[in-house]
């Protein structure tokens, strides 16, 4: 059946339903070339304003999953869970969960991408390990996890393809922050990567891209609910994303606080996340270990050595802080009120290690130590950030956001629970 563009934009435009049949061919045409970005654009917009029903969102998933191959992982020995971040500064959690699921039993295929903005990507992060590949084929992915339980590598463009284009054309039109848009992109890579559970971790805060807790909570509902429809197990978990997470904001540094975390030491934060969602994930698949006792008996750090090694990396491999280096200390005493994750992801990225656009590299040394967090006591001149830079001018820049990131004051400040309510199963 042929429709037409207009038609389709002008029906959504104006509150209408869309039908499954002119949902399938208007993002086919897309694909095949044969409706316009400038209609596509309007459609994305239209569904900004009005949203998506149940109906139209399943179906909408359905085709962007259908757009690409899907992995199949039934063949492999162990119960399949994956993790989704919605992204956040310091967030490194992949690192150490995915080989902390892998040694308590299950396989974790972590596909994950690069950062763009003010937040991290997982990739990056680990390509400051030399000779680490990201690139598997699906059958050397399948292979790893056969025998290790645990990938970390890029996202083949074989996964719901058309999302690249829709993404490409969210981020130039405005359309990004839309709970059907974000959720059918998400759960459509999910599920086509095939993994049986997923628990998804939906930030909130300053330095997340959801700022309150109405919208997280109606986004992570939107995507339990994709995931459960589509026969993956989901859970959400709502984790707030005020202050950065842990000490180390930049690429080698988040690697080095991983490898800590890894090895039971590191801060307590980053170790309380990921065992609460190390223990959601491993309870969705029925494996009933304490993940807590993998991090400090050192198998977690086994598998992860093992992990880095069978990508090419060399997993005791030196890692450094980027060369120029400024401490920034506290102009008097008083009681941390607040660290804004968001100004200290900026200044991250400014400092060199993030890119603008998404062809420009990343510096893997670059990036801040946050040495405070709320609620802490602290004196005149006590350091409160490092950072570091591969030159002079990108640690200015750094230093010029970072100037306000942290707000002292006189009065006891709440510390937040870093989970802060579990949506789904
Ligand atoms: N991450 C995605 O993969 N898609 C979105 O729309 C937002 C975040």
């Amino acid at each position: 059946m042929t429709f037409s563009a207009v038609d389709i934009i002008t029906t959504k435009r104006d509150g209408g339903e869309l039908t499954d049949e002119a949902i399938e061919w208007m993002l086919n045409a897309y694909v095949a070339g044969s409706v316009a970005d400038e209609q596509v654009s309007a459609l994305l917009m239209a569904i900004f304003f009005q949203g998506l029903t149940p109906r139209e969102l399943a179906h909408w998933t359905d085709v962007m999953i259908a757009s690409g191959e899907r992995l199949d992982l039934s063949s492999l020995s162990r119960p399949t869970v994956d993790k989704h971040s919605t992204g956040g500064v310091g967030d490194k959690i992949s690192l150490i969960l995915t080989p902390l699921v892998a040694a308590c039993g299950a396989a974790m295929p972590q596909l994950s991408g690069r950062g763009l903005g003010h937040t991290g990507g997982t990739l990056d992060k680990l390509e400051s390990i030399p000779g680490w590949r990201a690139q598997l084929s699906n059958e050397e992915a399948l292979a790893q996890l056969e025998e290790i339980g645990a990938v970390i590598c890029a996202a083949g463009p074989g996964l719901a393809p058309v999302d690249r284009k829709l993404y490409a054309l969210r981020d130039v039109t405005g359309t990004v922050e839309s709970i059907p848009l974000i959720s059918s992109s998400i759960m459509s890579k999910k599920i086509a990567e095939g993994t049986q559970a997923l628990v998804l971790d939906v930030k909130v805060g300053r330095g997340a891209f959801i700022k309150t807790i109405e919208r997280a909570r109606e986004l992570a509902t939107t995507m339990v609910a994709l995931g459960t429809s589509h026969g993956v197990a989901t859970v959400a978990q709502l984790t707030s994303m005020n202050q950065p997470l842990g000490v180390a904001v930049g690429n080698a540094l988040e690697v080095l606080e991983s490898v800590d975390v890894l090895r039971g030491a590191g801060p307590e934060d980053v170790r309380e996340l990921t065992l609460s969602l190390a223990r959601t994930m491993l309870g969705l698949v029925g494996i009933d270990v304490d993940p807590a006792t993998k991090l400090d008996d050192g198998t977690a750090y086994e598998v992860y050595c093992a992990m880095i090694a069978a990508q090419g990396g060399d997993p005791g491999a030196d890692l450094f802080p980027a060369a120029h280096h400024h401490v920034v200390t506290a102009p008097h005493d008083g009681i941390v009120q607040s660290v804004d994750a968001l100004g200290v992801g900026v200044a991250a990225w400014r400092l060199g290690a993030g890119r603008a656009r998404k062809e420009d590299p990343v510096s893997a040394g670059a990036g801040v130590k946050c040495l405070v967090r709320e609620g802490d006591y602290v004196v005149a001149h006590q350091p409160i950030f490092e950072l570091y830079a591969d030159d002079e001018e990108h640690l200015e820049r750094g230093m010029a956001t970072i100037a306000n990131a942290v707000t002292l004051g006189e009065h006891p400040a709440p510390v937040e629970p870093i989970l802060i309510e579990r949506i789904g199963a």
